[in-house]
């Protein structure tokens, strides 16, 4: 992790970083030593945008930005400048023309490129590992770090999914999830465990069917945040789905990077981590939030294709996939959140279908909504934090599709069409007349190849910062 802080005097001879939109701009801010730089820097074009100048003992990085920046923009750029910085230890830093959330959000930036996962590396040299630690702002007319804690407890939100989510599926059961989850009460969550007594007796059926083939037993938690001083009912309910490993169960995957799947409870690690992030932040509204944490396995006990269910709700599902897992367990989290909590909005997230893949590869969450404003404001947010949602259809005819001749339903559409869209009805099912509901399939964002700088390979956090805007704007706070 970076410390930011504010130094004093950047024509020091100490590792430095100028950045300016104009070239001229950055040869005042260097030193009587360090005018030969001055010509070079001349030629720095627009194609080196952040160029290295080794001076013996010291190191000058000047970078030059773009004139128009957005928040997304100033992150990108502090990633990107991050990559090229992160071999010094300490580096005093100067940005021309940065407001105080310019410089924030260039910060941020760095957080969320500097992340990475090396806890199982036990060979790597040193030289491996990033050096630095500490990163002095001069020259702005900030007095105090302070207006930074609320960035700097987001990026450290996002990085608490991405752990949760990197982690493979032995380090992460249901079990281990829950209890990670319990210790977020330190922060003024309420957060409620049930286990599979508790879950039977709630009549989580489908969830429990999902998780009956694995021996790392089935959990529900249910985190929440009562920020309101005025209101007593939960506006907003967040719904993830939390399979910490999903083998397709009988209707088994392809061998194929199977080993992904541990990833499959991301949409749970997003609403966790987006709970965390608004109680650290203490945003004044209630918020109240359900995982269903299962694991998918293949076994003497685990439900069959053609099994019927009864669902929370009352309805009748039958399988006809075990690999469609993840609408099962949402839709007894849905019942339950319309059930015990009336929220007004309920949003949930989950690494769902492989067709949202096809259909948006990672640019674009899939976003389904029965409300047109709502989807609007999680659009804005997705805008806001470049963790963008592409809104989808939904429609009868897909609806339709998921008809079962023995039950009220079944959980597959009919051959491959509209993935995403008949995952979507099916979950559609489980919603009341009145409630506000988003769906966002996060299948095709969870994961990053390293392609772009705000997200290093591996778990990209996706939602954390989407789930935490939405909120906040919902709750008037931005
Ligand atoms: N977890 C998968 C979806 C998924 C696929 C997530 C690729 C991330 C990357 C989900 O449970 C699943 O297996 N869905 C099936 C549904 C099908 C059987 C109707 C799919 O998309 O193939
Ligand atoms: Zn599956
Ligand atoms: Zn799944």
């Amino acid at each position: 992790m970076v410390e930011f802080t504010i130094g004093r005097n950047i024509k020091s001879k100490e590792d430095k970083l100028i950045i300016a939109s104009k070239r001229s701009e950055i040869t005042a801010l260097l030193n009587e030593n360090e005018q030969i730089l001055a010509d070079a820097v001349k030629k720095q074009t627009a194609a080196d945008k952040i160029k290295t100048y080794n001076l013996g003992k010291y190191t000058v990085y000047v970078a030059i930005r773009d004139t128009k920046m957005t928040p997304v923009k100033w992150q990108r750029f502090g990633g990107d400048v991050w990559k090229v910085i992160k071999q010094s230890r300490e580096v005093k830093m100067q940005v021309i023309g940065a407001s105080a959330k310019n410089l924030y959000d260039f910060c941020l930036g760095v957080e969320l490129a500097s992340y990475s996962f090396d806890k199982y590396f036990t060979k790597k040299p040193l030289s491996y590992y990033p050096n630095l630690e500490k990163v002095s702002v001069v020259g702005s007319k900030l007095s105090s770090f302070e207006g930074y804690k609320a960035y700097t407890s987001l990026a450290n939100c996002v990085r608490y999914a991405r752990d949760l989510i990197n982690e493979p599926a032995n380090a992460v059961t249901p079990q281990i999830m829950a209890d990670d989850i319990k210790r977020l009460e330190y922060l003024g969550l309420q957060v409620d465990i049930l286990d599979e007594s508790q879950m039977k007796e709630r009549g989580f059926n489908l969830a429990l069917a999902v998780g009956q083939g694995s021996a790392n037993r089935p959990k529900i938690a249910i985190v929440k945040w009562k920020g309101s001083a005025k209101e007593s009912k939960y506006k907003i309910g967040l719904v993830g789905k939390g399979v910490t490993f999903d083998s397709g169960g009988i209707s088994i995957k392809p061998a194929a990077n199977m080993g992904d799947m541990k990833q499959d409870m991301a949409g749970a690690a997003a609403m966790v981590a987006a709970m965390k992030s608004i109680a650290l932040q203490k945003v004044a509204q209630n918020v109240v939030a359900i995982v269903g944490l299962v694991e998918n396995m293949p076994s003497g006990g685990a439900y069959r294709p053609g099994d019927v269910l009864k669902s929370m709700s009352g309805q009748t599902v039958e399988v006809g996939n075990t690999d469609a897992e993840g609408r099962l367990v949402l839709a007894d989290c849905l019942t339950y959140i319309q059930e015990e909590y009336h929220p007004e909005y309920v949003v949930d997230m989950a690494t769902l279908t492989g067709a949202i893949v096809v259909a948006l590869g990672s640019t674009y969450a899939g976003l389904f909504s029965n409300n047109n404003k709502l989807s609007d404001e999680i659009q804005a947010a997705g805008e806001y934090t470049g963790e963008r949602v592409w809104k989808m259809p939904m429609d009868k005819e897909y609806d339709k599709q998921m008809d079962s001749n023995i039950a009220d339903m079944k959980n597959i559409g009919s051959g491959r069409s509209a993935g995403s869209a008949t995952a979507a009805c099916f979950l559609n099912r489980f919603i009341e007349k009145n409630t506000k509901w988003a769906h966002i399939d996060i299948a095709g964002v969870d994961l990053s190849d390293g392609s772009k700088v705000l997200y290093p390979k591996g778990a990209s956090g996706f939602g954390v910062r989407l789930i935490n805007r939405f909120i906040k704007q919902i709750a008037k706070e931005v």
